[in-house]
């Protein structure tokens, strides 16, 4: 069974594509085939593996405008079981016309149909909540929410979360949701007492694991590596490792549950 997880957040720069990229290296680490997905017209995970966005033939873009299957466009990284899927600067034209398409908020969720030649999918959305993440919650069974544990960052969350709910009411009942409290300083007094509010309301539906702050996380991206297969015992690295567990654990009990 494939797992597809999408990494949302409207919120700029808050760790959506550094933990598309970290947790698809430490998922590829454990041994599960891992797609990443680059939902973005910035094309920062497509970047951070290293390859050049305007030199790709086929992109997501295509699968979206629906002349190009999903596998036809994906590509290997130099990490072994983890595979791309492109993003450039024609996802902006994407996003302009996908509203004229029919069922175009379901493109995504059935370029996936019948594939299940992967254990784990990682959509990396881009910080807004227009119709390509809309098509990325569709399409996911967990949504993992990044937030920093910052005043500023509880607006966006709530919006986010009123998406989830709109995408799960008309579209994907079954969708999960999770957030991750990313870029964590424990000097910091704000976010400590932030992350204590968002376990306090959220509880379970916040990871037990936190990130840190990792200046080695910005440099993994320069080399076009996961922080994983950078630095194998950075506290980035073992942070993400123990966020991928988290999820394993998850996906392996909700798949003994009965339905
Ligand atoms: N735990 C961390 N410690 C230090 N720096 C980090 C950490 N996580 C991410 N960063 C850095 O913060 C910046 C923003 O991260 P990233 O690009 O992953 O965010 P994003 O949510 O995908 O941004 P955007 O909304 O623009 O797509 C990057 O330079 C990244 O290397
Ligand atoms: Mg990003």
């Amino acid at each position: 069974m494939t797992t597809i997880i999408a990494v949302g957040n409207q919120k700029g720069g808050v760790a959506k594509t550094t933990t598309v990229m970290s947790l698809g290296g430490a998922l590829a680490e454990m041994g599960q085939s891992v797609l990443l997905v680059d939902l973005d017209a910035q094309a920062n995970l497509t970047l951070s593996t290293g390859a050049d966005p305007a030199k790709m033939r086929g992109t997501i873009a295509d699968v979206l405008m629906q002349s190009a299957n999903l596998y036809s466009v994906s590509r290997e990284t130099s990490i072994p079981g983890m595979d791309l899927v492109p993003a450039n600067a024609e996802m902006d034209l994407a996003e302009r016309f996908l509203p004229v398409r029919q069922n175009y908020e379901s493109i995504l969720r059935s370029a996936f149909n019948g594939q299940e030649a992967y254990d784990y999918v990682l959509l990396d959305c881009p910080p807004s909540v227009g119709v390509v993440t809309q098509n990325a919650l569709n399409a996911a069974q967990l949504l993992i929410i990044p937030t920093q544990a910052e005043y500023f960052s509880a607006h966006a969350l709530r919006s986010m979360l009123g998406a989830t709910r709109r995408v799960r009411q008309q579209l994907n009942p079954a969708l999960v949701t999770r957030i991750l409290i990313t870029m964590f300083d424990q000097r910091n007094r704000i976010h400590r007492e932030i992350s204590e509010q968002l376990r306090a309301t959220f509880s379970d539906a916040l990871f037990e694991t936190i990130i840190q702050l990792d200046t080695k996380l910005r440099e993994s991206a320069v080399a076009g590596l996961p922080i994983t297969h950078y630095l194998s015992h950075t506290r980035g690295t073992l942070q993400y490792r123990a966020l991928a567990q988290e999820i394993v654990q998850y996906v392996q009990e909700t798949a003994q549950q009965p339905d």
